[in-house]
């Protein structure tokens, strides 16, 4: 696909972040699975639902646009969630784990903050109101599962890594 408009590239934008949200759900199981705070169990668990109903709202608004949900892979997600499965592979001892987790997490958290932001942005140029509203919901979910992670990593679980 070239990318010839501003309105492409924001398509085409949302298309990988839609591939971000995909993969996620898969991997996200894999994670809840791997913890063993039942804290952070529970908080993975919940934004695999929230990570649900953000596909859904990327489809709905690709839908609008009459583009396809599943154009594009997102290699820099692959990338992440590969090497987390690694990083989790490689440490034994729970509580290790479990703060490695989080530091896996949050990277993909911040990555799925800054195209959020960069996506509501482009939303509000080309005055997609409703694109916008979606965009910013899902937002402000990602960055409250991000300051959760950091609330659970501060309380328990990087005191309990560092005890290790
Ligand atoms: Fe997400």
């Amino acid at each position: 696909m070239n990318v010839d408009s501003f309105r492409e590239m924001y398509i085409a934008e949302l298309q990988e972040l839609r591939s971000v949200e995909a993969q996620l759900i898969d991997a996200l199981p894999k994670m809840a699975e791997f913890a063993s705070h039942a804290e952070l169990k529970q908080a993975i668990r919940t934004h695999l639902e929230e990570t649900r109903s953000q596909q859904t709202r990327l489809d709905a608004i690709l839908h609008r646009h009459g583009a396809e949900p599943r154009e594009h892979v997102d290699q820099a997600m692959q990338a992440m969630l590969k090497e987390a499965e690694k990083w989790a592979g490689m440490v034994q001892d729970q509580d290790l784990r479990d703060a490695g987790l989080i530091a896996s997490a949050q990277r993909v958290e911040h990555y799925e903050i800054a195209v959020y932001g960069s996506l509501a942005t482009w939303a509000k140029l080309l005055g997609q109101e409703n694109d916008l509203q979606a965009l910013l919901s899902s937002l402000d979910e990602e960055k409250q599962a991000d300051e959760l992670l950091t609330g659970l990593a501060k309380r328990m679980i990087n005191p309990d890594a560092a005890a290790t």
